[in-house]
């Protein structure tokens, strides 16, 4: 494994014990555990492996260096030592929950947790892109085991950039922003930081077994940030041209087209500006 490099957040490393005493008294309950690593490959490989060891519901995994943390379909997430958030969180569904339109629900939270902390002008990209000033702040991605007609759990994998060194940035292969040049320095602890973002994803995981994505619809709606804005979707090697219009009851992209609306749902969709191509 890579020997971490030191940062300038070398103070301000994850502590369990200072995460759980800013958590709410709500959260602390349900959550069942924090397991907390120097160096990982993922913590949503270690959450998956969990699983199948028996760690379930309510078991959450951090890191301070991923060396191999990876985003929607095998891609890359760059994730040096002590600087940034990964975090992955095993949350248990029965066959009554719809989890297709999770992730929607889940860059709610991750923006609520970002409010609260008094940190403003963040938004949401279909599907899983958490963005600030056009630029890409952290990402979400869920991986699932067992039957989602039945029974499952589902890894909830956060991404967020705390405070990221150009040495790595340099490996980003788009726009990207942290947090440290969002607050101007003045950002909230990385500790403060998961213990928000804890008690913002299991409130709004309770909302999302109770009522279904129909719930957190229009709190995703105020947050996306390509409403009304010319956009292509990109489809494998195809690219459909269209008004961005917000999303469907089950989180579906809704794009208005010279054909009338169409409808994308996750999977091998990409939503891109219109000038990207
Ligand atoms: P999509 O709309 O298909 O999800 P995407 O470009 O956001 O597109 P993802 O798979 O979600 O793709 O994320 C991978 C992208 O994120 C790559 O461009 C990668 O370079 C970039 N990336 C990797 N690490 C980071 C990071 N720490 N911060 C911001 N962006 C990152
Ligand atoms: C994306 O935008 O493509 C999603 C990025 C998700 C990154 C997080 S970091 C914690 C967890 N572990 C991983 O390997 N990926 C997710």
């Amino acid at each position: 494994m890579d020997t971490p490099s030191l940062t300038p957040l070398e103070s301000d490393l994850l502590d369990t014990q200072s995460i759980v005493e800013f958590l709410s008294a709500s959260t602390r309950q349900q959550l069942h555990d924090i397991h907390y690593f120097n160096v990982i490959d993922s913590t949503n490989v270690a959450a998956m492996q969990g699983i199948h060891q028996g760690r379930r519901h309510g078991h959450v995994y951090l890191a301070e260096q991923q060396t191999a943390g990876r985003g929607r379909r095998g891609r890359e997430w760059i994730s040096p030592f002590a600087s940034n958030i990964y975090m992955s969180m095993v949350w248990q569904f029965n066959g009554r929950s719809d989890i297709s339109a999770l992730s929607l629900a889940v860059g709610v939270a991750v923006c609520r947790a970002l409010q609260c902390l008094g940190i403003t002008g963040v938004g949401l990209k279909w599907p899983n892109d958490i963005l600030a000033n056009g630029k890409k702040l952290g990402g979400v991605l869920l991986e699932m085991q067992g039957d989602p007609s039945h029974e499952c759990h589902v890894v909830i994998g956060i991404g967020l950039n705390v405070l990221m060194a150009d040495n790595h940035a340099a490996l980003i292969t788009q726009p990207w922003v942290d947090l440290t040049s969002l607050c101007d320095g003045a950002r909230p602890s990385r500790n403060q930081l998961v213990a928000a973002l804890l008690d913002a994803l299991v409130t709004v995981l309770g909302e999302y077994k109770q009522g279904g994505f129909a719930v957190l619809k229009n709190a995703w709606l105020a947050l996306d940030v390509y409403a009304g804005e010319e956009v292509m979707v990109q489809l494998g090697d195809d690219y459909i041209f269209g008004t961005a219009s917000g999303v469907d009851d089950n989180g579906a992209l809704r794009l208005h087209t010279s054909m009338g609306m169409q409808v994308f749902h996750g999977g091998e969709v990409s939503l891109r500006p219109k000038g990207a191509l």
